[in-house]
């Protein structure tokens, strides 16, 4: 079982998310921020301003005018979506290239993380919300980020959980839960937290395996929204970590959203396209520090 000061020591031991990223989440948070102080805090960032650079004139964004400077990007797509790109483009490097256990390697693991990012925005719009909950992309992006910080006790305790699922026919989330004390789920809250996320971050890592019994306090919109999203991606195979296989959707999730199973299968099939390329402008696997 690990120890809670063992996962926060875990936690702490993470990749820092660059400043740049960090401070991008402050600002818009601040309603009074503007498109140069986003530029301001990208520029002193390289590797961020050319990614975003890629991105955004990329096939992705099929934008019309072409962006040759940080402050035309952040202009064409905005603030709140240069932010979610950023984050996209600061998690990406800090994957290791390997997340034993999970037996995933880093590009299959990021292709899911893009998947329920993409898949949770579309969703939304599919339902029709006019103003979409904050930071949905990242929110579905980092859902699993917890994974990342409990992945060492996994492994060594791979034979165990395994034994769970195949054996007991436990979901892989509850044996993590059974042999270690704390599953990806708790993993991924203390990590929004030791990287100052925003709280729609935390709650879906904290509750995307039980949308239904997340407390009051939690914005169920956005957990419900990347709950779907999740069992959508493993619909399409874009999420084949052991941990994850055959995930079902909620009943309560689908009652809420309103959307017929018919409708979610045409959604994903329709973004499947754009997960690939968005997930092939980002180099992944470089290998965490820690
Ligand atoms: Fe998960
Ligand atoms: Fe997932």
């Amino acid at each position: 079982v690990i120890a809670p000061e063992m996962l926060v020591a875990r936690v702490r031991a993470l990749p820092a998310l660059p400043a740049a990223a960090h401070r991008l989440g402050a600002l818009l948070h601040d309603e009074r921020s503007t498109a140069s102080d986003f530029e301001r805090a990208i520029r002193p960032d390289p590797a961020l301003t050319a990614n975003l650079l890629r991105l955004v004139n990329s096939a992705y964004f099929g934008l019309r005018s072409r962006a040759e400077t940080v402050r035309q990007a952040v202009t064409l797509l905005g603030l709140k979506r240069t932010f979610e790109l950023a984050s996209s483009a600061s998690l990406a490097p800090l994957l290791p290239a390997r997340l034993p256990g999970y037996e995933v390697d880093a590009k299959e693991f990021w292709l899911h993380c893009i998947a329920v990012a993409v898949l949770s925005e579309r969703l939304s719009i599919e339902r029709g919300d006019a103003k979409m909950p904050d930071l949905l992309f990242t929110a579905g992006l980092l859902h699993d980020v917890g994974k990342l910080a409990i992945v060492t006790f996994v492994s060594q305790e791979s034979e165990r959980i395994l034994e769970r699922v195949r054996g007991d026919d436990r979901p892989f989330v509850c044996a993590e839960r059974d042999i270690l004390g704390v599953d990806h789920c708790d993993a991924g809250a203390a990590v929004a937290e030791a990287w100052s996320l925003p709280r729609a971050v935390a709650w879906a890592a904290s509750w995307h395996h039980a949308p239904s019994v997340a407390p009051p306090e939690v914005d169920r919109g956005v957990v419900d929204l990347v709950h779907a999203a999740d069992a959508l991606a493993h619909a399409l195979g874009l999420g084949a970590d052991v941990g994850e296989l055959a995930r079902e959707i909620d009943p309560g999730v689908q009652e809420r959203l309103g959307l017929k199973v018919s409708r979610l299968e045409r959604v994903a099939s329709r973004s499947l396209e754009e997960i690939h390329e968005m997930a092939s402008l980002f180099k992944v696997g470089a290998g965490a520090r820690a």
